[in-house]
């Protein structure tokens, strides 16, 4: 028979476990340095990827507005977002993320030129991504 006790220390064990696994993901300590170390040169106004898109990652705002198309998170739906697809290379080659580049040195200023494949981006890093797109896409 097992005691009351060690009942409730395996629930809380479980619980703890659980608990773990579904961590909220913060869009300012997770997800926002991941795009400003990957994106942002790129998709910043004056940037290629903005140029071309209209997508900027400067700010949370910026982040839910999306492209001059429209919106590329669908809170609770990582399934359903444009950004994720577009970061697990599910998209047109033309448009999977991060694109791979080049500097232009031969300018005054650094140009970067975009190339036309992508490079993945850390697991790691798409996964946190998508679990916040799942838990809401706050701007926590
Ligand atoms: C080297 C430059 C570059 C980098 C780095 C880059 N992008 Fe892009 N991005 C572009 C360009 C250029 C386009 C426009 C592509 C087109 O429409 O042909 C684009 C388009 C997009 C679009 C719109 C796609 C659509 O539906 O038309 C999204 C969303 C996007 N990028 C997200 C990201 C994210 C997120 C990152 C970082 C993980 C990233 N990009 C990194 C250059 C870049």
């Amino acid at each position: 028979m097992y005691s009351r006790t060690s009942l409730c220390a395996a629930t809380l064990l479980f619980s703890l476990l659980a608990g773990c696994g579904q961590r909220t993901v913060s869009y300012s300590r997770d997800v926002n340095p991941i795009l400003q170390d990957n994106c942002a040169v790129c998709h910043r106004p004056g940037a290629p990827g903005f140029g071309a898109s209209g997508f900027s990652v400067a700010t949370y705002a910026d982040v839910m507005k999306g492209t001059k198309y429209g919106a590329v998170v669908t809170p609770g739906s990582s399934v359903g977002s444009t950004l994720v697809r577009l970061l697990r290379h599910q998209a047109d080659k033309s448009i999977n993320m991060p694109k791979n580049y080049t500097i232009d040195l031969t300018r005054h200023e650094n140009i970067i030129l975009p190339g036309v494949d992508a490079r993945d981006l850390p697991a790691r890093d798409v996964e946190l991504i998508s679990k916040w797109v799942d838990q809401g896409a706050k701007d926590n």
